[in-house]
């Protein structure tokens, strides 16, 4: 157990030392961290969608939808939208849903009605809705993955001390 314990202390402490490497190296700003923390929210990564159920289009769904916290079980926000056959909106729905439920997105035929799905990562993320598939897709686009895309090199140990901290935190 307490070899566990020192190894896993070395461990952190190589990818700290990493990460810092990786924050002089200047893709992580203090702006990053914070939203990494994001601890003014009623729980850990607490992040909010557009919610609204049927409702008859994009604009009307985000005008009258509040956009409060996400339940804790929930880490994507999701966007369902029906057309007819002239390809007109007839029904939006937004909500946060766990990653259960974004694993089909994309658009399917249902009798005259076209319906696509997304799913996205991040606050407020779920502004849009899909029309077709190109934007009927899960998309991420939280802190971490800006992240990953400044700096490629780090993705790993990043990955692996988020994971310690949210375990931490947990
Ligand atoms: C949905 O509505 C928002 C404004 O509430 C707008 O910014 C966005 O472009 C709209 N998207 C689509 C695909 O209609
Ligand atoms: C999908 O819809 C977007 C606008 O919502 C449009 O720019 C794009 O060309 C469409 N793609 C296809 C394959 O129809």
């Amino acid at each position: 157990m307490e070899v566990c314990l020192k190894l896993t202390g070395l461990l952190l402490g190589m990818l700290l030392s990493d990460w810092l490497t990786a924050v002089l190296s200047r893709d992580f700003t203090l702006a990053d961290i914070i939203q990494l923390h994001l601890s003014a929210t009623p729980h850990p990564g607490g992040f909010k969608c557009f919610t609204c159920e049927d409702a008859e289009d994009n604009y009307s769904c985000n005008r009258w939808a509040p956009d409060k916290y996400c339940p804790e079980d929930s880490r994507f926000c999701y966007t369902r939208h029906w057309m007819n056959a002239d390809g007109e909106s007839v029904s939006v729905t937004k909500r946060c849903v766990s990653l259960d439920e974004c694993v089909s997105t994309g658009c399917v035929q249902h009798e005259v009605h076209m319906v696509c799905t997304s799913c996205c990562e991040g606050n407020i993320c779920n502004l849009p809705v899909p029309w077709n598939k190109t934007a009927a897709i899960f998309s991420t686009n939280s802190p971490l993955n800006r992240v990953i895309r400044a700096s490629p090199g780090k993705i790993t140990s990043l990955s692996i001390i988020l994971f310690f901290m949210l375990n931490y935190f947990n």
